[in-house]
């Protein structure tokens, strides 16, 4: 939720959301709660569906103070950020990359018409393959690569948090853990970075007499990775993580809040350029910024170019 002087921020703003489907209408729904915009412009190739997603909103709208329309491209216009969604979705089974080409062509035709409309905006894309179509919002545009984010790996991060609090028994606002690189299979955890309560894991097991395993890490990191194929094969789709990552990129950018995410930008990393993968950004009104040190050690620096390089060699084969 909002504080009350973020609110303040927020009277006029509005955000699109592009794509209807189940991600979309959980992102408007969050976002509406979230009391982050005064409007919410939801598109849809199905104007039908998105107009019924609408009027359903509308009235929950009521309690939360906002306006939510269907619309179309035109009406990203003003808008703060634009939200993609809009996509084929992973079925049980496939990889996000599997996607990548049906994705890339509808990327081809709707992010020209969005920056048309909005040209000053902040894209936000959720659609996978999340780092290769961010390369491709960013190619399309023509915008700046601060104004071109990737949800990236900040609902792998929410996730490697998760894990861990649940493994050492602590909230996971009090685990500092980063899951960077690709969203997607070559992701890897910053370990040497991870801390709870200020201590490093090791540190922290040892003052708090709690076992430190090797075993038990890899395992947490597995789960985190493959966190979305298991909720896929049990229920067809993820939509309340990922909605609530995507109102906390949205928060900063709109409150101006410099808070550091890890999302995906394009870029250089490990020595590979014209890519985009995560890594931690300050995120404020005018995008995602790359000034944020990260002392990855010698085995996680080659772990992330070779995400690098699994990304571009995506990008490549398109
Ligand atoms: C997720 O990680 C499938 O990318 C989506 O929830």
């Amino acid at each position: 939720m909002a504080t009350q002087s973020a609110k303040s921020h927020v009277k006029s703003i509005k955000i699109a959301i592009v794509g209807a489907g189940s991600v979309g209408v959980t992102t408007a729904y969050a976002l509406l709660l979230s009391g982050l915009a005064a409007e919410i412009v939801l598109i849809d190739i199905d104007k039908n569906r998105a107009q019924g997603e609408a009027m359903d909103l509308s009235h929950a709208a009521h309690y939360a103070q906002a306006r939510v329309i269907a619309g179309d491209y035109e009406d990203c216009h003003g808008a703060a950020a634009v939200i993609i969604t809009a996509g084929v979705n992973q079925k049980p089974g496939q990889t996000r990359m599997d996607l990548v080409k049906t994705n890339y062509s509808l990327f081809k035709t709707i992010v020209p018409q969005i920056a048309k409309a909005a040209p000053d905006t902040i894209l936000l894309v959720a659609t996978n393959p999340v780092d290769v179509l961010t390369h491709a919002a960013h190619q399309f545009s023509g915008f700046p690569v601060e104004r071109v984010i990737g949800s990236g790996t900040a609902m792998d991060t929410t996730r490697f948090r998760h894990e861990l609090g649940r493994h050492y028994g602590v909230n996971p606002r009090n685990v500092h853990a980063v899951i960077i690189g690709e969203h997607g299979d070559s992701q890897l955890p910053a370990w040497s970075l991870a801390t709870i309560s200020g201590m490093r894991l090791q540190d922290y097991c040892s003052q708090s007499g709690k076992e430190y395993s090797e075993a038990a890490m890899d395992e947490v990191s597995r789960r985190t990775k493959e966190a979305a194929y298991e909720i896929i094969q049990r229920k067809g789709k993820t939509n309340y993580g990922v909605a609530s990552v995507l109102v906390s990129i949205l928060e900063p950018i709109i409150t101006n809040g410099d808070a550091i995410m890890t999302i995906s930008r394009v870029g250089t990393y490990g020595g590979v350029e014209d890519v985009a993968l995560s890594m931690p950004c300050r995120l404020n009104r005018e995008g995602a910024h790359r000034d944020v040190p990260l002392l990855l050690n010698g085995k996680e620096k080659e772990a992330v170019k070779n995400s690098a390089l699994s990304i571009k060699e995506a990008i490549m084969s398109i």
